[in-house]
């Protein structure tokens, strides 16, 4: 007898203040193993909705396409302006290669009608991590189609890494507010997990500098920054100011964590003016934001694999951190996010809160 089951899964993007750049030989250590540990605060209404209709006694098929939109409703969904039949082509492909790998990781025959539907509060492919809320979200229904959601909720760690293998950063999606990704030499033996922080509660102004689709995706740029003459000690490195970045967490040192932060990003987008060949995410704009943060702000700055600039302050001091963002960048377009605490299964027809 055919079977129709459905779950819907709101998942939250991350920022890294530690970043992920650079994976380790796939032959060796799996998918999007990381050279070095992550660092990263979970966001909340910067979120992917995705819902699972699935048909068990079915073809293996899965259907995925960017005009479904989920049952239930994201609040102030943000639509893409246009997706090239290329890109839709290339999500399709990933979203199909996604569920097939789930189910061969959780031993389960290649079964059944999958439906993906999904939206997004906030542009993808714009460098704010579409693809962490999209795949934990995605991860998280498959399993929760296939094994029920309780059993999912109850070793979301191992979920965690399945979902990394599908996009790294999507793993740290999974916990909140603050998360580190400990990589192993050991195949399979990695960490991903909450961290205690003594930080106040803070929310993420983006600057939404770029909101088209990037020119060189961010698993391009886990490749080409290994060409850099930069690239021989940034292991080293990134170790270091972890261990520094921990302290200053644990003790909610707002100073060091901002000038490591900012130390971070510098030297990941220096892998890639420095790769080859080189590459370039800041615009002048970017660098007009940074500037002001520097001068003007005393909150934590980064910026991913993308143009737009990041800026976390603490809650209470967000409205007027915005107020003056606005003012000084009446044309670029801001949006206000808090922390969050990680993904959520919902019930059909409830609301996905949007930022
Ligand atoms: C710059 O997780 O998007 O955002 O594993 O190839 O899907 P894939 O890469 P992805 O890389 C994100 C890199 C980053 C930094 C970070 O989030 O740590």
């Amino acid at each position: 007898m055919k079977s129709l089951s459905s779950v819907c899964v709101r998942s939250p993007a991350n920022i890294a203040l530690i970043k992920y750049m650079g994976k380790k030989d796939p032959g060796i250590s799996g998918p999007n193993a990381p050279e070095n540990p992550s660092v990263s605060l979970t966001l909340h209404g910067l979120c992917s909705g995705v819902e699972l209709l699935f048909e068990s006694q079915s073809a293996f098929e899965v259907r995925w396409s960017p005009e479904e939109v989920p049952a239930f409703e994201i609040e102030r969904p943000w639509v893409d302006p246009s997706w090239s039949p290329d890109r839709i082509e290339k999500t399709r492909a990933r979203v199909r290669s996604a569920v097939e790998a789930i189910l061969q990781d959780i031993d389960h025959p290649q079964l059944g009608k999958w439906t993906v539907r999904s939206r997004n509060t906030f542009p993808a492919g714009a460098g704010i991590a579409s693809s962490a809320s999209f795949f934990s979200a995605l991860t998280l229904a498959v399993g929760g189609a296939v094994l029920g959601t309780e059993t999912i909720e109850h070793d979301l760690e191992v979920w965690a890494k399945r979902s990394s293998r599908i996009s790294g950063s999507s793993g740290r999606s999974f916990f909140g507010p603050w998360v580190v990704w400990t990589p192993s030499a050991q195949k399979g033996s990695e960490r991903i997990e909450k961290m205690e922080a003594a930080m106040p509660r803070l929310c993420d102004l983006v600057a939404v500098v770029e909101s088209g689709h990037k020119e060189v995706s961010s698993s391009e740029a886990h490749r080409r920054v290994k060409t850099s003459p930069c690239w021989a000690q940034r292991t080293q490195r990134v170790e270091a100011r972890t261990d520094a970045m921990f302290t200053a967490l644990r003790s909610g040192d707002l100073g060091s964590v901002r000038a490591l932060a900012w130390e971070e990003f510098e030297d990941m987008h220096r892998l890639f003016d420095t790769s080859q060949p080189p590459f370039s995410y800041q615009t002048q704009k970017s660098h007009q934001i940074l500037e002001w943060a520097r001068q003007k702000t005393s909150s934590i700055v980064t910026m991913d694999a993308g143009a737009n600039v990041h800026i976390l302050v603490p809650e209470e001091e967000g409205p007027l951190v915005e107020r003056d963002m606005r003012l000084a960048f009446p044309e670029v377009t801001l949006i206000r996010d808090s922390q969050g605490t990680g993904p959520a299964f919902l019930e059909r027809g409830s609301y996905v809160a949007g930022i």
